[in-house]
């Protein structure tokens, strides 16, 4: 039996260990077949959970992270409140600190889901916290809800539980896109036999450390920068927009120099038909330009059951941290 989760904090993919993720996953694959396969007819609520609260702190725009940690929890029948906009809405607008923010929130609440754009920011929240706690997304850092979601996206749709021999490519911004971060490190931790490889333009490429990280603990492949070699012979491509506000301030010259490339990275279905018609195609959503539209009718586009299955990944992760049984 994996050990209990109740109680903890999870920041990131590498804080839940192999029996943990595992256990999470299962609970997640018994609340689709409740919740999601029987979309009309699905229970109201559950009773798993009643009497408790979650609080959703976002201070970066959020549709499928926050709609979907709100029904999961009441899907146990907690109720659950969401501040979006919570920098200009919160004291954070008046200046107090994200330790402050932590202590304060916790007595309000059973349940602390926090997103920022700043990667410490969710950590000093978490920190100064005394409740169960999860990363909705920390800047370019991580997104550990996403990452299992993916899992579980990927064992459904793959229909295994063992990635040892697959081969994934994550294309648009393997630099910025913390959903890609959070996936990758999450297969390279648990399936030593995954191939990776990164494909996007050479400005976009990962950091070094995370390159390196994931040469010790799995096939990885490298980087690419011509969308077709990438697509080619892959089982999944993870496709991600490219998350222009990490650095349209900052570096608008960058910006200015992948607005041009951007047509050279469009996956849409004359590419598919061409390269690969087999491949499971995956994105976290929003999508902008990368994904044409009118690849969504294709059998192998996962994305919209992807998205759907953020319910019942955090229902099972809510049900974990909060109760044992
Ligand atoms: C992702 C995110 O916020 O990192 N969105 C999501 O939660 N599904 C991906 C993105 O914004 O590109």
């Amino acid at each position: 039996m994996a050990a209990s989760l109740v109680g903890r904090k999870l920041l990131s993919v590498e804080d839940l260990d192999p029996d943990q993720t595992r256990e999470v996953l299962d609970l997640a694959h018994e609340y689709h077949m409740k919740f999601v396969v029987p979309q009309l007819t699905r229970p109201r609520r559950l009773d798993i959970l009643t009497g408790l609260d979650m609080i959703g702190l976002f201070y970066e725009p959020s549709s499928r992270t926050a709609l979907s940690f709100r029904r999961a929890a009441m899907n146990l029948g907690m109720d659950a409140a969401i501040v979006f906009e919570a920098a200009e809405q919160t004291s954070k607008a008046k200046g107090e600190s994200d330790a402050d923010t932590g202590r304060i929130v916790s007595p309000y609440t059973d349940f602390l889901v926090v997103r920022s754009p700043v990667v410490e920011a969710v950590r000093e929240i978490a920190l100064a916290s005394n409740i169960p706690f999860v990363n909705a997304g920390n800047g370019d850092d991580e997104h550990p809800t996403q990452g299992w979601l993916d899992q579980l996206t990927l064992e459904r749709e793959l229909k295994t539980r063992d990635f040892n021999g697959l081969k994934i490519a994550f294309l648009g911004d393997p630099r910025f896109a913390r959903s890609i971060h959070s996936l990758a490190k999450l297969l390279a931790l648990h399936y030593e036999g995954v191939e990776m490889t990164f494909v996007a333009p050479e400005k976009l490429w990962p950091q070094e450390e995370l390159c390196q990280w994931l040469s010790t603990r799995c096939r990885f492949k490298g980087c690419v920068a011509d969308l077709k070699a990438g697509l080619e012979g892959v089982d999944v491509a993870y496709i991600t927009r490219i998350q222009a506000e990490r650095f349209r301030d900052s570096q608008p010259d960058l910006f200015e120099q992948l607005q041009a490339e951007r047509p050279k990275f469009r996956v849409n279905n004359t590419l598919i038909e061409q390269v690969n018609p087999d491949v499971l195609l995956m994105h976290p959503l929003p999508r902008v330009d990368e994904l044409d539209p009118d690849v969504d009718t294709r059998k192998k586009a996962a994305y919209f059951r992807q998205a759907a299955n953020g319910v019942p990944l955090r229902m099972a992760l809510i049900h974990r941290l909060l109760q044992d049984d």
